[in-house]
């Protein structure tokens, strides 16, 4: 039963849609009003990314990457990040949007991918961020909540790829992954 194996509601759908407004309104006082391209991260940030795009207005081209880390275990911490190909980075402001940065590794891999892509600028932002986990010094330049070290579930985010469509992010119950561990 789904409603079991959550423990409870850390930030509501009301919550969210307010804080994401802010986001939005911060990024444009940093950014200005010019063309952005919003490069969202599959699949945790398409909650996100379809909220905030719709905030900030404006022109802004919707780019979709994915980043993984890889699985064969001889090179740990590695991500490799995967662009589509007609895509063209130069010059261009360059938002990248997060669900979550968590151990840090997967925001620097994608900062650094893309900045050899050679963007105008490049701001990063996370719906989230649980720093107690931070494996590399590095957090985004816009965060919309801090989180403690729990698995969180919902708005995009999923465990075991069920719960993205939760429109609230949730704590999920200990014994869910307990079990599966
Ligand atoms: P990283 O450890 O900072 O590289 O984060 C990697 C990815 O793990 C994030 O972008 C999320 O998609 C996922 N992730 C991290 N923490 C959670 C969580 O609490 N719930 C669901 N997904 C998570
Ligand atoms: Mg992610």
């Amino acid at each position: 039963m789904l409603e079991k194996e959550i423990e409870r509601v850390l930030f509501s759908a009301d919550e969210i849609r307010a804080r994401v407004r802010e986001l939005a309104a911060e990024i444009r006082y940093r950014l200005g009003d010019g063309e952005l391209v919003a490069v969202g991260v599959l699949t945790g940030a398409f909650v996100f990314l379809a909220d905030l795009v719709r905030e900030l207005g404006g022109e802004v081209r919707i780019v979709l990457v994915r980043a993984s880390s890889y699985r064969d275990g001889t090179r740990p911490g590695e991500i490799s990040v995967e662009i589509p190909g007609e895509t063209d980075f130069e010059g261009g402001d360059i938002l990248l949007v997060e669900d979550i940065v968590d151990t840090g590794q997967s925001l620097k891999a994608l900062k650094h991918t893309l900045l050899e892509r050679r963007p105008g600028s490049l701001t990063t932002v996370a719906l989230l961020d649980k720093p107690d986990r931070r494996r590399v010094e590095i957090t985004a330049d816009v965060t919309g909540f801090t989180v403690p070290d729990e698995f969180l579930v919902g708005y995009g985010l999923d465990y075991a790829g069920l719960y993205r469509n939760l429109p609230d992010v949730c704590v999920l119950a200990r014994c869910v992954y307990e079990d599966h561990a």
